[in-house]
């Protein structure tokens, strides 16, 4: 499973990419508003000019020729780009015109297995089951993301399922187990996976041993 920051800031990218093991991005509309007053366009080549990877910007239309406009668009900012649809009659009608056009999707707010078929029967090029906004009504957000795995697996749909509204460390793991392609965390999330007390404590302990031992030998090394 890969992941993506799921983020527009620019400076939490750049820290991400500097760990190796960032694989692309996803923004959204609420994203792009926290970014800080740049340009849709600015930010989608900033971070391209960080980030070897697919990066998904999303749309504002609810028609689908409006869709096709913006995707069009956001395409020719870099071939990295994903345009992100959302998961309705129209952004399904989109997703399969774009994909005669070349242009990638993500189609996104999905929130059912039936949803995720129906994207990717259209063509899409992911699919992203939103986990943490169900698991918010009471819902199981991570058994839409195995229902989807279950179903492209066993009808060969070679759409990538990419778990997104991750709230927590264990949404990460939940999703690998699931078999999800692809993991879009936010960064907080990815620092809170990331630290252990063990590891903290660990080098600590060795630190001091090792300043012991040095004190000992006399800065010997051979
Ligand atoms: C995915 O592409 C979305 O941008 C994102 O995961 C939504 O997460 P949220 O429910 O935390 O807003």
């Amino acid at each position: 499973m890969r992941i993506f920051l799921d983020t527009a800031d620019i400076d939490e990218i750049r820290e991400a990419a500097r760990w190796g093991i960032l694989s692309g991005i996803t923004t959204n509309p609420t994203l792009m508003m926290k970014s800080g007053g740049k340009s849709h366009e600015a930010v989608i080549r900033e971070i391209a000019e960080i980030v070897d990877g697919p990066i998904s910007a999303e749309t504002i239309s609810l028609d689908t020729e409006g869709m096709l406009v913006e995707a069009r668009r956001f395409a020719k900012w870099h071939p990295n780009v994903v345009v992100k649809v959302p998961s309705t009659p129209n952004g399904w009608a989109a997703v399969k015109r774009l994909k005669e056009e070349g242009i990638r999707t993500n189609v996104t707010l999905c929130f059912s297995a039936n949803q995720a078929l129906f994207a990717a029967l259209a063509g899409a090029y992911i699919i992203s089951p939103f986990v943490g906004r169900l698991d918010d009504i009471s819902e199981d957000g991570m058994q839409v993301v195995r229902d989807t795995v279950e179903i492209y697996r066993k009808h060969n749909l070679p759409t990538l399922v990419l778990a997104a509204s991750i709230r927590h460390p264990l949404h990460i793991i939940d999703a690998a187990k699931a078999g999800a392609d692809i993991a879009t965390v936010p960064f907080k999330v990815l620092e809170l996976a990331a630290k252990h007390p063990l590891t903290d404590k660990g080098i600590d302990n060795f630190l001091k041993d090792w300043q012991k031992f040095t004190e000992e030998t006399g800065g010997r090394q051979a």
